[in-house]
């Protein structure tokens, strides 16, 4: 089976998803795949060709040449965060071909990209809360004042559609919303601005394949900053990730419910995250689903699949196999 890692990608979390995919393949098990990372950045895919030269994938059949020939690939590993791995559309591609994939699909992956429609989705869910929000889309017009009668302050300040932090700010201010506001847009075509939820944080993977879901140990991120910014998120020592969460045994199952209900709701498909704030009173809060949640060293899932006793090789194969028909 010829295998495209497919990494990188055009985002803000480009750096991030390179250091997924290596992990990644690291992990990849060469006895049983012939696997090829693909540098997809813009409309240029490019694996490493004989002698480290650049070599363009035909994206007409989903090929590379070698030599006279060319490999065609039979499947794509996804481990791009951001467009155009996470938001569906490399999902669209790869369906209109027929290639399989190793994500959430087309339409899964577009709900849970957009924050604001992903939380539309899992509102039924019983026992999950969601914070309050106001949504702008680019020209729309801004009154602070409005936002912060209506949310109260702090407010996070957020792209709609972007991960790892980028482009969030925690508002304390009216004064500081607009700039906050600006900041988000560079980042997404809408900005999702919500009420400040006081608790902790917590992120639990799910693992949903034809056979059924399962939910990976719960993990609590206590963040050395203001809030689990970018930089609390990839600088060792900036923030802890327990894993197991230290919440009693009834926490974490519900934790655990939530998140497979949230990712059944979305339709998700291999491994997800999803994220929640937990108050003090005991009411969960979802944040977010990742589609392509972060995998490299440092990273909150492959610490849960140690800590659930898996193999990151196996998962990685169970994940292909599950996806191939
Ligand atoms: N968006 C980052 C990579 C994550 O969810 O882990
Ligand atoms: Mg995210």
């Amino acid at each position: 089976l010829n295998i495209a890692l497919l990494a990188g990608g055009n985002s803000s979390e480009r750096e991030v998803a390179l250091a997924s995919a290596a992990m990644i393949l690291d992990a990849f098990d060469r006895s049983r795949y012939n696997v090829i990372p693909v540098d997809v950045h813009g409309l240029h895919w490019t694996c490493k060709g004989a002698g480290d030269r650049k070599v363009e994938v035909d994206k007409t059949d989903f090929s590379v040449p070698v030599g006279d020939g060319k490999i065609r690939f039979d499947y794509a590993f996804i481990m791009i965060h951001g467009t155009p791995g996470e938001d569906g559309k490399l999902q669209g591609y790869l369906e209109m071909m027929g290639i399989p994939y190793s994500t959430s699909g087309f339409v899964s992956s577009v709900e849970t990209f957009d924050k604001t429609l992903c939380k539309r989705i899992v509102s039924e869910i019983d026992g999950l809360c969601l914070a309050r929000e106001v949504l702008l889309r680019r020209g729309d017009r801004v009154d602070a004042d409005a936002i912060a009668a209506r949310l109260g302050l702090p407010v996070f300040v957020k792209p709609n559609a972007s991960g790892s932090s980028c482009g969030v700010t925690k508002v304390k201010s009216v004064a500081d919303m607009v700039p906050a506001i600006e900041r988000a847009f560079t980042e997404s075509d809408a900005v999702l601005i919500e009420e400040f939820i006081e608790g902790r944080e917590f992120g639990c993977g799910v693992w949903i394949t034809a056979d059924g879901i399962r939910a990976l140990p719960v993990t609590e991120i206590k963040s050395h900053k203001e809030f689990f910014d970018y930089e609390a998120k990839y600088t060792a020592g900036m923030s802890d990730e327990i894993t197991p969460a230290e919440i009693p045994a009834a926490a974490t199952v519900r934790i655990q419910r939530l998140a497979e209900a949230a990712a059944k709701a979305c339709n998700c498909r291999g491994i997800v995250r999803v994220d929640f704030i937990m108050t003090p009173t005991g009411d969960i809060y979802m944040v977010e689903i990742n589609s392509v949640p972060g995998m490299s060293g440092g990273s909150i899932v492959p610490k849960q699949i140690a800590a659930a006793g898996l193999n990151m090789t196996e998962v990685i194969n169970a994940v292909i196999e599950d996806t191939l028909c």
